[in-house]
């Protein structure tokens, strides 16, 4: 909870006198006052609606627990808030004092804006992109990397120190099989763009394809490129490609420098590509985030023999696998070649990043159907201990390993989304038709004489429509709870208004744009009162106060839709205040000066939180 949110006194209160009325400890988690925002200004600004639940296993009367509290927690609340009521079957209603709600603001208005630095000393682990060499981006990824940057950015905010970590589809049979094609294709790799790439990679894909019965059977269950690969050298044939693509990937993997030389190169034409498309979505990669399969080359046996030394690891037909207690499917760890797997690889990262990097969190945003793939994976990293980790002041922590397993991007059809062509959508040209569409809207508005935009200079309208864009399908995607699939629709996503990017980019320009007509810089209204009279205001104060808790919230479920809803929740709940209370010909001078502070606090608040979704504000829109 944000220190600067008058509801977590009166909380504290409340937890203290319902201790007292049924005698227990403030620890005992039947202590929860339950507050809730309350459903219409009638009853208060909040409800606490602990006393149905509660009194049911206390033998009590849910009213008579209810008056019994509030009448203990009176003294302490008196500073915050009015009288507290019991209403109903056993609520207990809120109200702030107004007094309360503008000082709780005062504390806000400072650059942390009420965000409590809770992370500093701890540090996560955010495994995001995972894009696959010599393949394109697709919208899955764009998935993967937005989520992943958000949550990352998120935590930044709390004080965590973050890694981002991209885990790279740049080791094994794939690879060597694209390798082995370009090579004895004599293509010229300097010239080598990813479209190209892309093509060798199917060609070379159909080229060693030993077809059976396991394969459809994968296919059938969307096994994710990885699985999909093992399983094809698994069932293949003596086939020359698969086998030349074998000899090539032994090659590789003991150093041989021709090899590893183009190898690089496959990899430097693949990021050069993810690097743009990052600088594109407003996504923070930093190149060290670059922790590939490749890079866990080296720790893959050490990892099968830590299991092996455990005994762990159980022999079954010449493989290694990991059982379970509760389930019939085992985690394949080595196969009986010797090689090691797509979730050896994994084993050996999630140790790497809590023995090296030090994450106690460690969240995975990848795709829902490796669902299965990371709960074996983290079960049997917790089997054998990796998941205690000893604190450098001494302390054991348990790590939390948290996947987030995020649904499809699907067509209007409700099927995955492709091309008109039928193909499969590339991220490339998914960001070319948002940008386009954005730039066409925001034209569109630029063309009416009373909008602010209008006679600006084309290059500024097209950098506006890219933003638009960009925010447009950015916001959709993290808005909603991730784990749903949902339908790509451009015309809703750069709508202006309701639940959209655009919209909140639009509140915030525009706040902007009253500050700057007030002809005042920051210095004038800097000391002036927080208004919280009207209830507009209390709203908007309301919404405000819970900023530190939202991005709170959204880092602890790593769900950034928590915080897309708070700030929709502010962008209306400003809208409303704007429409009803007003700001430059407000009288007395001091109500003008203090309704401009509540602009520019709310202007800073929604940019803090667009900037955690990698969203920027344009100067007008
Ligand atoms: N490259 C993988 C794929 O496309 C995703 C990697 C996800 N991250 C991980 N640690 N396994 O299926």
């Amino acid at each position: 909870m944000a220190s600067t949110d008058p509801v977590e006194p009166i909380s504290q209160a409340l937890r203290w006198a319902i201790a007292r009325a049924i005698g227990c400890d403030v620890s005992d988690p039947r202590t929860d006052p339950v507050i809730r925002a309350s459903a219409s200004a009638q009853f208060g600004d909040f409800q606490a609606n602990f006393a149905m639940a509660l009194a049911k296993s206390t033998g009590s009367k849910p009213r008579d627990l209810a008056t019994t509290v509030a009448a203990a927690a009176a003294a302490a609340c008196e500073p915050f808030a009015e009288p507290l009521e019991v209403a109903g079957p056993g609520f207990i209603n809120i109200r702030l004092k107004s007094a309360a709600l503008a000082s709780a603001l005062g504390a806000m208005d400072s650059p942390a804006l009420g965000v409590a630095t809770t992370g500093t000393g701890h540090t996560v682990a955010v495994d995001l992109c995972g894009v696959n060499v010599a393949k394109q981006m697709h919208v899955g990824h764009l998935r993967a990397t937005i989520i992943g940057d958000t949550i990352a950015r998120i935590h930044e905010r709390l004080g965590w120190a973050t890694f981002r970590q991209n885990h790279l589809g740049d080791w094994g049979l794939p690879i060597a099989m694209v390798l082995d094609r370009v090579r004895s294709q004599g293509t010229n790799l300097e010239a080598l763009t990813l479209d190209d790439l892309n093509s060798a990679y199917r060609a070379a894909q159909s080229a060693g394809r030993g077809d059976d019965a396991g394969l459809t059977a994968a296919r059938a269950a969307q096994s994710g490129p990885h699985r999909l690969a093992e399983l094809e050298l698994q069932c293949a044939d003596a086939n020359a490609a698969l086998e030349s693509a074998k000899r090539t990937l032994v090659a590789l993997q003991s150093g041989n420098a021709d090899l590893v030389r183009d190898w690089r190169k496959l990899i430097d034409v693949t990021m050069r590509e993810v690097y743009e498309t990052a600088k594109t979505l407003g996504v923070h990669l930093p190149p060290e985030s670059e922790r590939g399969e490749s890079f866990f080359r080296d720790k893959l046996q050490p990892a099968i023999q830590a299991f092996v030394d455990a005994k762990l690891a159980q022999r079954d037909q010449g493989a290694l696998v990991v059982r379970f207690p509760d389930r019939e499917r085992p985690l394949l760890i080595q196969k009986s070649d010797g090689a090691a797997l797509y979730a050896t690889t994994d084993l050996a990262a999630i140790r790497y990043r809590i023995q090296d990097l030090g994450a106690e969190r460690v969240i995975y945003c990848v795709d829902a159907r490796q669902r299965d793939h990371f709960r074996d994976a983290f079960d049997a990293v917790r089997m054998i201990g990796w998941t205690r980790l000893a604190k450098p002041d001494g302390s054991i922590v348990d790590v939390e390993l948290v996947h987030v397993p995020f649904g499809s991007v699907l067509g209007a059809d409700r099927k995955p989304l492709k091309t008109r062509s039928g193909e499969n959508f590339t991220l490339k040209a998914l960001l070319d038709e948002a940008c386009a569409r954005g730039r066409r809207e925001v034209h569109a508005r630029a063309a009416e004489a009373t909008s602010p935009t209008h006679g600006w200079p084309t290059a500024e309208l097209d950098a506006t429509g890219d933003a638009v864009g960009i925010a447009a399908i950015k916001y959709a995607d993290l808005s909603a709870d991730v784990t749903r699939d949902y339908i790509f629709d451009l015309d809703r996503m750069v709508a202006f208004d309701g639940d959209t990017g655009p919209y909140l980019q639009y509140a915030a320009a525009r706040i902007g744009s009253i500050i700057q007509r007030s002809g005042l810089d920051a210095a004038a209204y800097a000391h002036a009162p927080f208004p919280a009279q009207c209830p507009e205001e209390r709203t908007l104060a309301l919404a405000l106060l819970r900023h530190g808790s939202a991005i709170e919230q959204a880092a602890s479920e790593a769900a950034p839709s928590r915080l897309c809803q708070h700030l929709y929740a502010l962008a209306v709940a400003f809208n409303g205040f704007y429409q009803a209370c007003p700001v430059l010909k407000a009288e007395p001078e001091s109500l003008r000066l203090g309704r401009l502070r509540l602009c520019d606090l709310t202007r800073r608040t929604l940019a803090d939180g667009l900037g955690l979704l990698g969203i920027t504000i344009p100067a007008r829109m």
